[in-house]
């Protein structure tokens, strides 16, 4: 009879990238999340307006970096006041936007454009990370790792090419970093996985599913730059 078989034991789920850590996971999800056209590894299709079609203006690119410095600004204090502890590992990591953005914005204020207040996709973001930080960290972390490293790689890419077509190559402050990136990025992975080992697998998952919103969030403040 078959009640007398043995149970068979359930095979142990897998999830993609996990055998090299947390954070591998993350860049799974996210790497999905990217349309064909702006990363090889991209699972969507190619978007209807690819950033090689994109036509910046000055204006809207001061935008994007105002929407930015909010979110950034919200990181940053977030994880210096740490009410949660796990926070605290994210502090002074060298991946920090703030300041600089600050010097960019007031660079741009020297050559007579008018710098705004934060628009709806800034303050939008920027509220959301706030109450989430509160009662959520894995989805909070999930931001986290994808403001920062979206910025260093897509991000840069992107401010190259707007550079080149709107600003004389101009390199900003914001796409510059004290030290070694690919050093400082792989000290936040390792923080990052550490934090992740400490959650049950339920935690892992609602981290991973926040990859979504963080890219509906990031993609409304990218697209200011065309607006
Ligand atoms: C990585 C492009 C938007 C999150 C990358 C890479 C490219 C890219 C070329 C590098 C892939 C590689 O390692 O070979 C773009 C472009 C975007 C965009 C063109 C928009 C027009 C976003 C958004 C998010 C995001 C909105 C999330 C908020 C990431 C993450 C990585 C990544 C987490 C992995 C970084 C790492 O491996 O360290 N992106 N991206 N990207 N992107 Fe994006």
């Amino acid at each position: 009879l078959d009640s007398a078989a043995p149970e068979k034991p359930k095979p142990k789920q897998r999830y993609p990238g996990e055998s090299k850590g947390f954070v591998e996971e993350m860049r799974f999800v996210a790497m999905k999340l990217h349309t064909k056209d702006q990363a090889k590894e991209g699972g969507k299709e190619a978007d209807v307006q690819p950033v090689a079609k994109w036509e910046p203006t000055i204006t809207g690119y001061i935008r994007f970096l105002v929407d930015s410095k909010k979110v950034y600004d919200t990181m940053e204090s977030i994880v210096a006041k740490a009410t949660h502890p796990s926070y605290e590992l994210f502090r002074n990591t060298g991946l920090e936007r703030s300041e600089r953005l600050a010097k960019d914005l007031e660079w741009f204020e020297s050559q007579g454009h008018t710098i705004p207040e934060p628009g709806p996709a800034g303050t939008s973001y920027a509220d959301f990370l706030t109450e989430l930080s509160e009662k959520n960290v894995p989805a909070f972390i999930c931001h986290f790792y994808n403001v920062y490293f979206a910025h260093s790689a897509g991000g840069r890419f992107i401010g190259k090419r707007v550079a080149e077509m709107i600003l004389d190559g101009r390199e900003l402050e914001f796409y510059k970093w004290d030290g070694e990136l690919p050093e400082l990025l792989a000290a936040v992975k390792s923080n990052l996985n550490k934090v992740a080992e400490g959650w049950t697998r339920e935690e892992k998952n609602l981290c991973l599913e926040e990859t979504e919103s963080s890219f509906k969030y990031s993609g409304k403040i990218l697209r200011t730059i065309i607006s």
